[in-house]
């Protein structure tokens, strides 16, 4: 199995500490591991060039370290990202790496591989915003096609993870536990969104008008997505 993680930040704070319980619950000595850390593996941010939208991602100036992203998310059965809280927004860094990754949405050119991954959510915040935050990025990850996305997500009254009270640290593990416990379940089965279908059946009515842009269209048509084809199984 393989298992990419993005964190949203470059520190090893509380978000951290969270995100490495989860992945220590779900790896084994088989588990290949792709960590990435922001900014340090981000792409600088999106110049508007339009080229991954009307030509094809491999034209985005920053194509290199965007596809690097991509190709571990492609091969990983799990995705994980988070974020740290930062004025009731994922931070700034993590969304300049979603800018880039428009391209991939429903209503561009989604990756087949997306519609039957599990993705998981968290962040921390010290008093509030970290559940609005997790829903956000799972936005993000839902205009990919990944259809099942766990939250994970608290307001940790502190500023460093030696600071959580231990009655917090109780409620996240419970959590933690929780969460590994229904991906184990989830991991080789078939996985059933009726937003995300209904959402992809919506693009398909779009593209089959589509005049505006033939990278998208042609895209669709070799996938046979616009005839019988479906990205699930
Ligand atoms: C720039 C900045 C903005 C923050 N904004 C919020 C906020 O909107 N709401 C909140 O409750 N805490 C906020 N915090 C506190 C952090 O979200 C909180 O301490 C979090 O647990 C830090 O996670 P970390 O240890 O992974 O960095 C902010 C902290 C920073 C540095």
């Amino acid at each position: 199995m393989e298992i990419t993680i993005i964190h949203g930040q470059g520190h090893k704070g509380s978000t951290y500490h969270i995100t490495t319980m989860i992945k220590e619950r779900l790896i084994d000595k088989k588990t290949k591991v792709h960590e990435y850390f922001m900014p340090k593996d981000a792409p600088g941010f999106c110049v508007g060039c339009f080229q991954c939208m009307e030509k094809g991602e491999e034209y985005c100036p920053q194509a290199d370290k965007v596809q690097n992203i991509v190709e571990s998310m492609l091969s990983s059965e799990i995705i994980i990202i988070d974020s740290p809280t930062y004025c009731l927004e994922m931070t700034g860094q993590l969304k300049t790496l979603f800018d880039h990754l428009g391209y991939m949405w429903l209503s561009h050119r989604p990756k087949e591989e997306m519609f039957s991954k599990t993705g998981i959510v968290l962040s921390t915040a010290a008093g509030i915003g970290a559940n609005r935050v997790t829903k956000t990025i799972k936005k993000q990850m839902s205009w990919w096609g990944i259809p099942k996305i766990y939250r994970i997500h608290f307001n940790v009254n502190a500023a460093s993870w030696k600071d959580v009270p231990e009655k917090i640290k109780g409620k996240i593990t419970q959590k933690v536990n929780e969460v590994s416990e229904n991906i184990e379940d989830d991991i080789g089965k078939d996985k059933f969104n009726i937003k995300i279908r209904l959402l992809f059946n919506i693009m398909r009515k779009m593209q089959q008008s589509n005049t505006w842009n033939m990278t998208d269209r042609s895209y669709w048509e070799e996938k046979n997505w616009l005839k019988t084809a479906r990205p699930w199984r």
